[in-house]
Parts: C-alpha cells; sequence; structure tokens
C-alpha cells in the first residue's frame, strides 16, 4: 500500500527519501516517485521499482534538504507515470499545464468527495493531470494558500471526507514540511535540527528512533529543528515522543530466493520467540488490565482481514471447544457496515499482522461506538495503531515479515490465540492444572515439530510441479482444519494466481463435487481426528469422479498413497495444536507452484502487503 517519507534538513535529504522507499517497498507498490525544493519544484517518478527511481534522480541530479517521497498502490487511475506521485498544484496562475506550480503533495488514502472538490476547483481554473483524488488536495491547498502553508492544509483537510495520510510543501517556504493524517498512518521522525514524516517508523530506521504516532485528524508542522502538532480541532496538542527501534525493511535473503521462503522457515524461531517467557497461564500476558477485562465479558466477537480472518476462524474452534465461551468471527469490511445485535460484554479481538489494516481498525472503532469497550488484539506491530487502540495486546514476534503472503504472522497469531483460549478457559473453570501443563509442554514443542514439517519440503516440491500446470484446485478440510484449507487455497491462489477454492469436506456433495474431474486437484487435510472417518468417504466422492488427491496424513490416519492418492506423511500427530503444522505444508506448496509458474512470489500482482484504504 502506499507509502511516504517527508523531510527538512539542512543537508541534502534525497537519500534518506530513497532509502525510506526502499523499506516501504515491501507494502506493495506500482509506481513512486521523490520532489524536493531546488530553487523551485523537482521531482521524478517512474513506474519501475525504487531502486529504478534512485538511478533516475541520481543522473537528474536532483538534490536538496526539503523534500517529499512515495510509493503508490493505484487506486484512483491507472498505474503510470502522470498518476504517480509527489503531485504539483496547476492554479490559474501558473503558465503551461506541465509546469509545476507551487504547492507539492504526496498522499495515502481515498477521498471520498473527490468529484465535487473538483469540480469547483476546475471551476476555479485548476487544471488536472493526472486521474487521481490526490491532485484534488494539492491544488485546494494551493487554493487556499496566503502565505502559511500549515494553515493552509489546515484549512483544506477540514473539507475532504475518507482517508487521508499527506505531507506536503511549498516553494514559497522552502524549509518547511507539512503533514497530516486521519485514517491513515504517519508519524513523525524528530532529529536534531532537521525532522521527517514517514507511513511507518520503519521507514526512519537508522535516520532517527525518535518517533510521534500522530493522532487521528492531526496536522503536523515540519521546519528546522522544530515543529509542532494541532489536533482535529486545531488546538496545539504535545504528543509523546517514543524511542522506537524499529527494524530495517530492507532484510538479507541470506540462502533463500525469496522472503515468502526465508519466512515459511523462520516459523520456528518466530513461534519460539513469539511464546518466550510463557512459564504459566495467567491473564497478565494480555497486559496489565487483562484480569479485570476477561472479568467483564461473556463473549467473543473475532475481527480481521484475509489470513488474519483465517487464524480467528481456527482460534474459535478452540474458544469454544476449550474455553466454552460463545465466539463469533467477522470479516472486518462486511462488519463494519452491517446491522448487528451488540453485547456489551463481548471481548472484541482483533488480529493483524501489520496493525494498520483500515477495514480491521474501523471494524474496531465501529465495535466500540456501539458500546463494546472492552478489545484486546493479537498484533505483530508493538508500535500500530491497533495495538494503540486496543486495551489489551498479545504481540506476537514474527519479526518484520516483507513477502506478501502472510506466513509467520499466521502461525504466531494462531499461538498467540491459542494463550487467549487457554487463559479464558482457566477464569471460566475449564482448565485443570494438568491439562495445562499438558497444553504448555505442546506449545514447547511446537519450534522442533515445525522443524521436522519443514523438512518435507522436497515432496512438497513434487506436488507443486503437478500443481504448477493447472488452473483450478480445492482444497478439504474438516473441524478446526477447514480454516487451515482456505488459508492453503488463499496462498496458492495470491502467489501462483491458480484458481482455488476451499469447503469444509462435508459440502462437497452440495454442490462442489460438480467441478471434480481428472483435471482438479484436491488437496485434503486429513489428521488422525474425531472427523476422520467422515473425511475419508469425502475422498472416496472425489476419487470415484476421477479427481486426484493430494492428502496430508498422519501415520494414524491410515491413508496410503496409491493410484490417484498421493500421501505425504505427517511426522507426528500434533492433536489441538495440529492446524499450525498443516498449514506449513500448504505455504510451501503454494511457494513452489509460484516459483514453478515464474509470478513475482513476494510482490503478487495487484496486492498490496498492508492494507491501509478501504
Ligand atoms: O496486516 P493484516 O494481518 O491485518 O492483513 C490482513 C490481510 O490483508 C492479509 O492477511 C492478506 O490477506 C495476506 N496478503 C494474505 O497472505
Amino acid at each position: 500500500m502506499c507509502g511516504i517519507v517527508g523531510a527538512v534538513s539542512a543537508r541534502n535529504i534525497v537519500p534518506i527519501l530513497v532509502q525510506g522507499l526502499q523499506r516501504l517497498e515491501y507494502r506493495g507498490y506500482d509506481s513512486c516517485g521523490v520532489a524536493v525544493y531546488a530553487d523551485g519544484l523537482k521531482r521524478a517518478r517512474s513506474t519501475a521499482r525504487v531502486a529504478e527511481l534512485a538511478e533516475q534522480v541520481a543522473g537528474e541530479h536532483i538534490q536538496g534538504g526539503t523534500g517529499i517521497a512515495h510509493t503508490r498502490w493505484a487506486t484512483h487511475g491507472a498505474p503510470a507515470v502522470h498518476n504517480a506521485h509527489p503531485h504539483f498544484s496547476h492554479g490559474p496562475g501558473d503558465a503551461a499545464a506541465a509546469a509545476p506550480g507551487r504547492v507539492a503533495i504526496v498522499h495515502n488514502g481515498i477521498i471520498e468527495n473527490h468529484d465535487e472538490l473538483r469540480a469547483a476547483l476546475k471551476a476555479r481554473g485548476y487544471r488536472f493531470n493526472s486521474q487521481t483524488d490526490t491532485e484534488v488536495i494539492v491544488h485546494l491547498i494551493d487554493s487556499l494558500y496566503e502565505g502559511d502553508l500549515f494553515e493552509a492544509v489546515k484549512a483544506a483537510v477540514h473539507q475532504l471526507h475518507g482517508a487521508y495520510a499527506i505531507a506536503a510543501f511549498c516553494k514559497d517556504e522552502p524549509h518547511r514540511v507539512v503533514g497530516a493524517r486521519a485514517g491513515s498512518p504517519l508519524v513523525l521522525g524528530v532529529g536534531k535540527d532537521e525532522n521527517f514524516l514517514a507511513s511507518d517508523a520503519m521507514a526512519l530506521a537508522g535516520v532517527t528512533d525518535q518517533i510521534v504516532y500522530l493522532d487521528e485528524g492531526d496536522v503536523v508542522d515540519l521546519q528546522l529543528g522544530r515543529y509542532w502538532i494541532v489536533d482535529r480541532n486545531h488546538k496545539p496538542v504535545q504528543r509523546p515522543v517514543k524511542t522506537v527501534h524499529a527494524h530495517s525493511g530492507a532484510a538479507e535473503l541470506g540462502p533463500y530466493r525469496h522472503f515468502m521462503q526465508k519466512e515459511i522457515f523462520e516459523q520456528p524461531r518466530a513461534i519460539s520467540d513469539t511464546l518466550e517467557g510463557v512459564e504459566q497461564i495467567m491473564p497478565e500476558l494480555f497486559g496489565d488490565k487483562a484480569l479485570s477485562v476477561f472479568k467483564q465479558i461473556d463473549r467473543v466477537l473475532i475481527l480481521a482481514c484475509g489470513t488474519s480472518y483465517y487464524s480467528g476462524c481456527t482460534a474459535k474452534y478452540w474458544l469454544e471447544g476449550i474455553a466454552c465461551i460463545p465466539t463469533q468471527v467477522e470479516i472486518a469490511s462486511e462488519y463494519r457496515y452491517r446491522e448487528s445485535v451488540p453485547d456489551p460484554r463481548t471481548l472484541i479481538v482483533t488480529i493483524s499482522q501489520s496493525g494498520e489494516t483500515a477495514d480491521t481498525l474501523a471494524a474496531l472503532r465501529h465495535a466500540r461506538e456501539l458500546g463494546m469497550e472492552q478489545s484486546l488484539t493479537v498484533c505483530n506491530v508493538a508500535t500500530s495503531a491497533m495495538v494503540r487502540e486496543c486495551k489489551l495486546a498479545y504481540i506476537t514476534r514474527a519479526g518484520v515479515e516483507i513477502g506478501v503472503a502472510s506466513t509467520k504472522a499466521f502461525t504466531t497469531q494462531l499461538a498467540g490465540l491459542f494463550l487467549l483460549t487457554l487463559t479464558l478457559a482457566q477464569l471460566r473453570g475449564h482448565l485443570t492444572e494438568t491439562e495445562e501443563a499438558q497444553h504448555l509442554k505442546a506449545m514447547r514443542h511446537l519450534p522442533s515439530a515445525l522443524s521436522a514439517v519443514l523438512a518435507l519440503e522436497p515432496q512438497i516440491i513434487g506436488w507443486a510441479e503437478h500443481f504448477a500446470t493447472k488452473e483450478h484446485a480445492l482444497f478439504l478440510g474438516r473441524g478446526m482444519h477447514y480454516p487451515i484449507a482456505l488459508e492453503g487455497a488463499l496462498k496458492l491462489k495470491e502467489i501462483s494466481y491458480i484458481h482455488a477454492e476451499a469447503y469444509p469436506a462435508g459440502e462437497l456433495k452440495h454442490g462442489p463435487l460438480a467441478l471434480v474431474t481428472s483435471e482438479m486437484p484436491v488437496v485434503t487435510v486429513a489428521p488422525n481426528d474425531a472427523l476422520l472417518e467422515k473425511l475419508k468417504s469425502n475422498m472416496q466422492e472425489v476419487r470415484a469422479r476421477g479427481g486426484l488427491l493430494y492428502v496430508l496424513a498422519d501415520a494414524d490416519s491410515k491413508i496410503e498413497s496409491s493410484e490417484g492418492v498421493n500421501v505425504i506423511r505427517m511426522p507426528e500427530h500434533y492433536g489441538t495444536l495440529s492446524p499450525l503444522l498443516h498449514v506449513v505444508p500448504l505455504q510451501l506448496l503454494a511457494y513452489h507452484t509460484a516459483c514453478a509458474r515464474g509470478t513475482d512470489v513476494d510482490k503478487p500482482r495487484n496486492l498490496a502487503k498492508s492494507v491501509t484504504v478501504e
């Protein structure tokens, strides 16, 4: 998703801007650009990678102490140079349409009233050179400019409906950058005699660790060696400066071909880091106020998107099965707009890798507006909006996830959600000390169990060679492995572009069986659990129609390879934590299938890592 970097300094800040963009690359983008003040507005824009933008900038000798930069993920207007940010104002007084005016801007978010603003600005003589909603903002600021950019931005954002994070500068005030945010993330980085803006602290790693998280509606004025912030009512405010040791996103690939592969193989470490220090089950794992919050709830409502939603779907089986607490799981983008029946004794649980997903944040706020005050997030970014806005948090320690396809975030979320299950079970009298000890032992075994599953990679590569030639695939699971089938299908479609669907195996005969032919590979997650015999019948239904089965089974499942049935034997039988282990071969299957098809594994087409717009 779009990324912003901005700076005011006495030194040439172009290398910092470009490096910041490189650190935001993992979020996904289709074009990029940078603009600086150098005796007027100068910019370079590109639909290639940031590395090529850097060459362009060097070739054109673009340098300056005040500037803004952007990676764009297209929402309004196709990915093209003329739509790439930064955008310049072209007011009635500016000569040629292409000549730079006086204001430059970068923007993340979606402006909902851009059509009416555009019409009004056109009527006043403003010329538009792009299809973006962003150009509306830059013209609007220009139209309100009377020698003070801070005032112009404050007046402009007042007229915007929708989500935005912006950074702007004006050639008439060359040592000033103004930022504003509502609905999209923006942080201020405080340096020595210089100040920065960025979409997240990671973009400023190595530049400054003094970070101010701007609040909804804040407008910030950056100058050399000083800054000030006003809130949504334009009242001056002090926001705390936090020391944030952000990791650089430019992580090393090491021996791996792609970040996704690296992240799949990091799972034993990610799980062990996530569980570090967990010696016993207790509410304080989720924060100081956890006991009081947990005493005020009778049910759980999980809100999330994509892969995080599937981890929530898995957790529902645990929460209802072990903790005996009624649990509902909702796709955030649906929940936020539907009529629902709120119960104030509900614990809202948001799940998010990034902690910045716009739909999940909006769903959380919607739930709060409905009177559900108790909230907890399972999140991988401790400094994210999600963590700041929830009363309680379990921070997963997956580390920076760069591949757009989420892998280690998923399994670490499951670990956090399992701890939540055990904690609620204990408080509700459904967990004996013996059971607690057994579950903790099983959790501590996860890293080595995951390593054993990762050793199946050569067999999965064999499967992937078959899948690479197909255009459709079906994934089946039952019970808590049904969400694992959903996640396997999502991974495959996301990076290999193969159409994949997942069904609870019992549903097969109610429709999807009609799709099954010898051209349809059917992946089946088949551990030896209470539903295994039912699942075996469903597998027979597939074989009887000529469908090819690819089965993940443990030794106790007693399913052998035979004609049309390809079995990969899971190293152990895992019990309740089985979903965490069974998802790994499916991640590897998607990864190797995508490699065989030659897709851009870490940056699949049309997708962004962090979805900060609706
Ligand atoms: O950062 P979040 O966990 O909130 O992101 C939610 C989804 O956008 C994300 O899981 C997405 O579905 C992944 N690309 C799937 O691999």
